[in-house]
Formats: C-alpha cells, sequence, structure tokens
C-alpha cells in the first residue's frame, strides 16, 4: 500500500472531507465575481471549511502557507497566496485547496474564467486540462501503475498541444498532504509505482498554452510561467477500488 493502511472510518473521513471540499467549490464557483478581491475569497473559503467542521491544512504548522487556498491568475500555475488584487473579467483563475476532516486531508483544485464564459484558446486550455485530469482518472484501479496514469494524462495534453509542467506533480494523500508516490503527468505505461485497492491519491494536471518553463515569484511561494502564456490546474483525490476508483472531491 503505497499510500498507508487506512481504517474504514479513515477512508470514510476522506469521502466526507471530499464532499465538504465539492461543496465549498460548489459554492465558490457560484461566488466568484469580477471586482472580488483575492483576500476577501481567502476569508470566505476560511469560514466555510470550518462552517462545515473541517479545518484549513495549509495552516497547519508542516505546511504554513499564508493562506487558506491557493489563488492563482493567468500565468501564476500554482501556489499563489492569497494577495490584495481584485479580479477582472476574463481573468483565468485556478484555485487549490486541501483540508483536514477527522484527522484526514482531501485536496483538489480547479481552474474558470471570471465573468464571464472563456472562448477561443483560453476555453481550449481549460477544456483539454480537465479533459488530461479525467482521462488520467479514468485507467485507475487496482494494480494500475503511475506510468500509466502519467500517460493517460500526457497523451490529452499533448493531443491537444499544450505545454505539459514536468517540474510539478501529483502525489499520494490520506493522513499527509503529500505522500508517496508521485503521480506525474507524464509516463510510460506499465513503468513506476503500483497502486493498490485502498490507496489515495492525487492527480493534478497543470498545463499551458506557451512553453512549460516556470519559476518561482519573488513571493518566495507563486510558480508562474516563464513565457507569461496562459495556464491551467485541476486536481481531484482519488480513492483506488478493486475495480475503478472513486472521486472522493466531487458531489
Ligand atoms: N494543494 C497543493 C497540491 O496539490 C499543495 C499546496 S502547497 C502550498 O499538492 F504550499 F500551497 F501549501
Ligand atoms: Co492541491
Ligand atoms: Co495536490
Amino acid at each position: 500500500m503505497q499510500t498507508g493502511v487506512k481504517t474504514p472510518e479513515q477512508l470514510q473521513a476522506m469521502r466526507q472531507g471530499g464532499k465538504i471540499m465539492a461543496q465549498i467549490y460548489k459554492e465558490l464557483r457560484a461566488y466568484v465575481k469580477p471586482g472580488l478581491n483575492e483576500l476577501d475569497i481567502n476569508a470566505w473559503v476560511d469560514r466555510k471549511i470550518r462552517e462545515y467542521g473541517a479545518t484549513p491544512t495549509y495552516k497547519e504548522p508542516d505546511v504554513d502557507f499564508p493562506g487558506v487556498i491557493c489563488i492563482c491568475v493567468n500565468d501564476e500555475l500554482v501556489h499563489s497566496p492569497p494577495t490584495d488584487y481584485d479580479l477582472e473579467t476574463g481573468d483565468i483563475v485556478s484555485f487549490d485547496l486541501t483540508i483536514t476532516y477527522k484527522g484526514m486531508k482531501t485536496d483538489s483544485a480547479f481552474t474558470m474564467m471570471v465573468g464571464e464564459k472563456p472562448k477561443g484558446a483560453a476555453k481550449h486550455l481549460l477544456d483539454v486540462t480537465e479533459k488530461s485530469l479525467y482521462a488520467g482518472i479514468s485507467v485507475v484501479k487496482d494494480g494500475v501503475t503511475t506510468g500509466d496514469i502519467g500517460a493517460a494524462v500526457e497523451k490529452v495534453l499533448k493531443a491537444g498541444k499544450l505545454g505539459i509542467i514536468r517540474n510539478y506533480c501529483g502525489h499520494g494523500i490520506g493522513k499527509k498532504m503529500h505522500m508517496p508516490p508521485n503521480i506525474t503527468n507524464y509516463g510510460t505505461p506499465g513503468r513506476g509505482e503500483i497502486l493498490k485497492s485502498g490507496d489515495t491519491i492525487c492527480i493534478e494536471p497543470m498545463a499551458s498554452l506557451g512553453k512549460e518553463a516556470n519559476y518561482i515569484t519573488d513571493d518566495g511561494w507563486t510558480v508562474a510561467m516563464k513565457d507569461g502564456s496562459l495556464c491551467a490546474h485541476c486536481e481531484h483525490t482519488v480513492l483506488v477500488t478493486n475495480n475503478g476508483y472513486e472521486i472522493l472531491t466531487q458531489l
């Protein structure tokens, strides 16, 4: 077992935590509007997490992130702390949240356009990145390898001619936010670590309209695209089962 043996109660806590996450995201999607300040979104999410009986994992001492949620705009890829910025119509914004419920973690991310329906290249980016997440999830079952998942994600991103970010990846999850094994967004079928029923993993494709090169900005956290291109990130926490999978972070 790559991600640690869990009691039925611990697995149930991840299912419940995943539902809380999905409910918060459903409400967040409706709440996001042009003019909304990132710090206000952070406070809103913090309140929601506690209202639903969970706690923000990023505030735990071993993470100690300056926010309860990552908010990345346009060429920001991942790990951006909420700042004093008002979202604008047409911004591409991604949210990445980890919560702790009854001691167990769930982690999920999505990307959307602010204030209007995406079109053209931005729509392509959002659609293909999300499609690659579900392609990765679709191959999950007892005995799948991390290479099988990576290959399935990579195939979709490649077909969409997107930049595939290779220096960040998904991971195991459970009692801790980040556990072995790494779940890369590329791979060779049959290679890598073997996953078993009961394992819980995060699959999280990250892609860009330009090149894959990225850097950490002056704030020491934010990962942004070197060429300034638009990028997207989506993530689910997934349970491996005998015959397939359960997406824990969905309603
Ligand atoms: N939720 C992120 C992940 O998908 C981790 C956040 S790292 C932090 O792995 F620095 F933002 F806390
Ligand atoms: Co995440
Ligand atoms: Co993750």
